[in-house]
C-alpha cells in the first residue's frame, strides 16, 4: 500500500499491510489478529509530523475515530468536549468555535487528528494543548484493554508527552476531552496576534472567532499549505541554552532572540537556521528544501525521498552546531 497521501510531506513509502479502524471496538478486534499481533505497528492520524525515509514493513493502523460532542457544561462555566481521535483537529476548533466555546482558538489550523494532539502536546501562538485538555481515553496495545489518562498522567512538556517517552508504542488514543470556556479567554501574548487584529480593526477585546482569523491569517502567511507544499510543519524544536550560553552568544551575534523559560533560555531554531543561509535553500534539482518564509520548515516540491530530506536536515544541524555551537533536534518523527 502507498503512504503517499497518508502523509503531509508526500513521501512515496509503502506499508506492507494498511488497516482503518472506525471504533475503539474495531480496534481492538484489529489488535487481536495474529497477523497484526506478530507484526510492527504504526499507528496513523493525519501523518503530518512525520518523514517515512524507507517502507515500513508491518501494519498502518488508520485511525478513523469519528465524532464530536459537548458532554457537560459545569456550573463555573466550563464545558467538556469529547472528540473522537480521528476527527480533523481543526475541525474540533471551528465546531468549538460555533458552540461558542473558548480555549483552542490559537490552536487554529494546526494540521493533523485529535489523536495525534497529546502525543506531543501541539503548540502555537501562546497556547499548548495541555491548557484546554481534561483526560484522554486510550488502547493498550498489549492487551486490549481500555484506559484514560489525566493530564498528569500524559506528562505533558514541550512537544512532549509520556507516549512520546516511556509509554511510547503502547497506546492508541481513541478519544480526547477537553475543558472549554463559556467565556471568552482571549490569549493574545504573542506579538503578532495583536498587530493582526489591529490591522483586522479589532480595538475591543477580541472574540473568539477574531482569534482564530487573526492566527489563520498569521499561519498562512509563513506557514506552507502541506495541500499544496509537502511539509511536516517545523521540522526542529526551538532549541533550550543556558542563561550563560546565551549571554556568551548574544555578545557574538546581538540580534539574537530569546525566550526566558525555567532553567533557560529558548532560542528560535528558524533564526538559527536562516543565520547560516539555509532559507528558501533548494536542493536535489529544486525538488526538496528549505520554505522561504519560515526556515524551520523542510519542503517537499515534488519528488523528493524522505532520505533526501533526513540528508538535508542532517547537514542544517550540523551547520547551526559548526555556527552556534547549539544542537537542534528533530520536531518530526523519523520512521
Ligand atoms: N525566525 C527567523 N527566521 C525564520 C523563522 C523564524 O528569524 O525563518 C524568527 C522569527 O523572526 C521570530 C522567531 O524566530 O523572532 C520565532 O518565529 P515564529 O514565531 O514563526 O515561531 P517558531 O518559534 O519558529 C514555533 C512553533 C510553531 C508555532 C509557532 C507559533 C516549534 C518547533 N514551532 O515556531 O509550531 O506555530 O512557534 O507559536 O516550537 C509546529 O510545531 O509544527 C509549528 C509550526
Amino acid at each position: 500500500v502507498s503512504l503517499r497521501a497518508y502523509n503531509t510531506f508526500g513521501i512515496d513509502a509503502k506499508a506492507r499491510l494498511f488497516a482503518p479502524f472506525r471504533s475503539a471496538e474495531e480496534l481492538r478486534a484489529l489488535l487481536q489478529l495474529p497477523e497484526v499481533q506478530q507484526t510492527p505497528k504504526l499507528v496513523l492520524g493525519g501523518g503530518s509530523n512525520l518523514l517515512f525515509t524507507q517502507d515500513f514493513d508491518g501494519v498502518v493502523l488508520k485511525n478513523e475515530i469519528r465524532g464530536l460532542e459537548t458532554l457537560d457544561e459545569q456550573a463555573d462555566g466550563t464545558v467538556l468536549v469529547r472528540a473522537g481521535a480521528g476527527e480533523s483537529w481543526h475541525g474540533l476548533v471551528e465546531y468549538a468555535l460555533g458552540q461558542g466555546l473558548s480555549g483552542i482558538e490559537n490552536l487554529s489550523l494546526i494540521p493533523g487528528t485529535v489523536g495525534a494532539a497529546p502525543l506531543q502536546n501541539i503548540g502555537a501562538y501562546g497556547v499548548e494543548l495541555k491548557d484546554a485538555f481534561e483526560y484522554l481515553e486510550a488502547v493498550e496495545i498489549s492487551s486490549g484493554t481500555q484506559r484514560r489518562f489525566s493530564r498528569e498522567e500524559c506528562g505533558f512538556g514541550y512537544r512532549e508527552s509520556v507516549f512520546k517517552g516511556p509509554l511510547r508504542n503502547q497506546y492508541i488514543v481513541t478519544g480526547v476531552v477537553l475543558r472549554l470556556h463559556r467565556r471568552p479567554q482571549a490569549n493574545t501574548s504573542y506579538g503578532a496576534i495583536r498587530t493582526t487584529l489591529e490591522e483586522m480593526g479589532v480595538t475591543e477585546e477580541p472574540t473568539p472567532q477574531q482569534v482564530s482569523q487573526a492566527v489563520i491569517s498569521i499561519r498562512r502567511s509563513k506557514l506552507p499549505d502541506p495541500a499544496q507544499i509537502g511539509n511536516a510543519g517545523s521540522f526542529f524544536k526551538n532549541p533550550e541554552v543556558s542563561q550563560a550560553k546565551f549571554d556568551a552568544l548574544k555578545a557574538q551575534f546581538p540580534e539574537l532572540p530569546g525566550y526566558p523559560v525555567p532553567g533557560g533560555v529558548k532560542v528560535p531554531a528558524g533564526w538559527l537556521i536562516e543565520q547560516c543561509g539555509w532559507k528558501g535553500h533548494r536542493a536535489g534539482e529544486g525538488r526538496y528544501g528549505v520554505h522561504d518564509r519560515q526556515a524551520l520548515v523542510l519542503v517537499n516540491h515534488g519528488g523528493a525521498t524522505g532520505l533526501e530530506v533526513r540528508a538535508l536536515a542532517e547537514e542544517i544541524i550540523a551547520s547551526v552546531r559548526e555556527k552556534f555551537g547549539i544542537e537542534l533536534h528533530p520536531e518530526v518523527n523519523i520512521i
